[in-house]
């Protein structure tokens, strides 16, 4: 396994292996402090490809002034050694000043799906993620970029640049990885405490108790969402940023659930740490594969 910093190493070892034109290239963008749902990821990447790359690097772009750039998680000699583990090819690790040097001013914006959700609690997130998976995708080229439905809004978000721009990989998207607890694993969960921890499962469960009145046939968005916001008020430690049903795929806010796939997605403070979490509704059952019940 290699660790590349430079752009132009990262470039020319891609380049080089696109010219013998017999492999395929996986790439698993992550910010690092990997767990299960990252390595979930590279798996998946190591099954299907020949050659996997693996990106790590806390993108001061998509934090706003008041979140968490400066305390976020890092750790490259336990993530790099874990990545060995998993067989990776090339871990791709730049400083902040070589992916956005002096002068650095192009910036890419999906526009409408970038703007409820995530990106409207955190005005200007998904500009700095889709101007780093953009740079990022242009300098490995991969055949097959894997994302988390975890993230289920980056992951629209990225298809559609993807599609747009018709950058020429096609991406992967893998299902939440959870503890035994139904806790969505989450390089944030660090932040927790043991108490917090246990409380975070609240999370789960609000979104677990929505599915459960969808299977029982509840089609109204304002019923699900009150399911899904009395569950977290029992646990006093959690407090709702929001709770929202949509669209599975425009991200429409959605009165009703019709025969689309819906997205019920929320974020929720634990103490200072905020946690997002979603489950599709409406999903055939056999293309479940999130071993989460969702
Ligand atoms: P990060 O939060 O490190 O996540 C990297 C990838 O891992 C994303 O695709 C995310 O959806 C996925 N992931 C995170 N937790 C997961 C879980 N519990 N189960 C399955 N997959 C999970 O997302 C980012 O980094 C950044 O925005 C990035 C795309 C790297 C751009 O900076």
């Amino acid at each position: 396994m290699e660790i590349i910093n430079l752009r132009q190493r990262m470039m020319s070892v891609a380049r080089q292996i696109r010219r013998e034109g017999n492999r395929t290239i996986g790439f698993v963008p992550t910010m690092g402090a990997l767990h299960a749902g990252h390595l979930s990821l590279v798996q998946a990447a190591r099954a299907r490809c020949d050659v996997v790359v693996v990106s790590v690097f806390v993108n001061p772009a998509q934090f706003g002034p008041e979140e968490d750039f400066a305390s976020y998680p890092r750790d490259l000699t336990h993530d790099s050694a874990l990545l060995d583990e998993f067989k990776v090819d090339y871990v791709f690790a730049p400083a902040v000043a070589e992916i956005y040097p002096q002068g650095f001013s192009t910036y890419l914006t999906v526009e409408g799906l970038s703007d409820g959700l995530e990106g409207a609690a955190r005005p200007g997130h998904f500009r700095g993620v889709t101007t780093v998976v953009a740079l990022l995708l242009n300098l490995v080229r991969p055949d097959f970029a894997f994302f988390g439905q975890k993230d289920a809004q980056q992951a629209i978000v990225i298809k559609q640049m993807i599609r747009d721009l018709a950058f020429d990989s096609e991406v992967v998207i893998l299902p939440t990885a959870r503890t035994e607890s139904g806790l969505a694993l989450s390089s944030r969960n660090n932040y927790l405490d043991d108490e917090q921890r246990k409380a975070a499962t609240v999370l789960y469960r609000s979104l677990s108790r929505a599915a459960a009145e969808y299977d029982n046939g509840e089609r109204k968005a304002e019923r699900l969402i009150e399911a899904v916001k009395a569950t977290v008020n029992t646990e006093p430690l959690a407090r709702i940023d929001y709770v929202s049903l949509n669209d599975a795929e425009t991200l429409e806010q959605l009165d009703e659930l019709g025969d689309r796939p819906a997205l019920i997605s929320m974020a929720a403070f634990i103490g200072k740490t905020r946690l997002i979490d979603n489950a599709v509704l409406g999903k055939a059952k056999k293309q479940d594969a999130s071993g989460a019940g969702f």
